[in-house]
């Protein structure tokens, strides 16, 4: 199932090069690159860098937080974390070219110091016990079956009491989802919860739910919104058809048509570790 989602992610080879060439042809200067300049192509889920900032702002992050970030993609949210908020961040993601792409990128931004990105399974990251003070996964679940797993993961890497914020696709009661979508092309390497299913997910890894946000609608208006500034413009330099390649156009109208149906729902939750393991 893995090898699955890492062909589904990974099939270009040094994107961080590719993401360097289309930014030099559109005139940016590399040696001052920002954060801003990155963000359609590192902040890979729905309402994109507005999302993380929004998730960030109830963690209860400083800059002595060390945040792990399961599923850290091309590493934008781990990145936006670390700017808007100082701390350190650690990610995990199965796909390696994002890894690479997430290292040197960071890079770019003189980032290197507070972000790193390991290549490996969400499900069983390799960190001591009790070791981070705040945990995030962002459009990360809706590949991964074993959610349970996922979840028990976050609470052994937490400290106790502290934050767990996650922000995924659920299945909504609007029907199947169509395909393709940006996380799976066929429904094989896709693996949606309900919003009932993940308050028990999560409530069954120990965590307490603080807070559950459905951001559904406000997602449907980004991408109206997002195609209405674009219609009769020239292509953006970056975009996620770097790496999910010329179906992605039909993948948007597919996450629209979903959205509308309530065939997917967005929704976040802000959780805590239990005080006691
Ligand atoms: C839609 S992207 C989101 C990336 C990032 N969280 C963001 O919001 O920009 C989904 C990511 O989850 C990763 N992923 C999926 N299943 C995983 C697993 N079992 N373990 C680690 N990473 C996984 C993929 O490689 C991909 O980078």
């Amino acid at each position: 199932m893995s090898i699955g989602v890492e062909r589904h992610y990974g099939g270009t080879a040094d994107l961080a090069g590719v993401v360097r060439g289309r930014l030099a042809a559109a005139g940016k200067d590399l040696e001052r690159l920002s954060s801003a300049d990155l963000a359609a192509v590192d902040e890979f889920h729905i309402r994109g860098r507005q999302a993380t900032l929004e998730l960030a702002g109830r963690m209860g992050l400083d800059r002595e937080s060390h945040v792990l970030d399961l599923g850290s993609g091309l590493g934008g949210p781990a990145r936006t974390l670390a700017e808007a908020h100082g701390c350190r961040v650690t990610g995990i993601d199965l796909t390696r070219s994002f890894c690479e792409a997430a290292t040197a990128m960071s890079g770019w931004l003189g980032l290197s110091g507070r972000v790193r990105f390991v290549q490996g399974e969400a499900t069983r990251p390799p960190f001591p016990p009790a070791s981070f003070d705040a945990a995030m996964t962002i459009h990360v679940a809706m590949n991964i079956a074993a959610k349970d797993a996922l979840y028990a993961a976050a609470m052994r890497a937490l400290k106790p009491g502290r934050i767990f914020a996650v922000y995924d696709v659920l299945q909504g009661e609007g029907g199947p989802v169509v395909f393709p979508v940006p996380w799976a092309r066929e429904p094989a390497i896709s693996h949606l919860a309900t919003p009932a299913q993940m308050r028990e997910l999560l409530s069954g890894a120990g965590f307490e739910i603080l807070e559950e946000i459905d951001s559904t609608e406000a997602g449907l208006a980004w991408f109206r919104e997002k195609a209405a500034a674009l219609a009769g413009t020239a292509p953006p330099p970056l975009g996620f058809q770097l790496f999910l390649g010329d179906d992605y156009a039909r993948m948007t109208r597919n996450q629209v048509q979903n959205l509308a149906e309530k065939r997917i729902r967005t929704v976040a939750y802000v959780c805590r570790s239990s005080e006691r393991r």
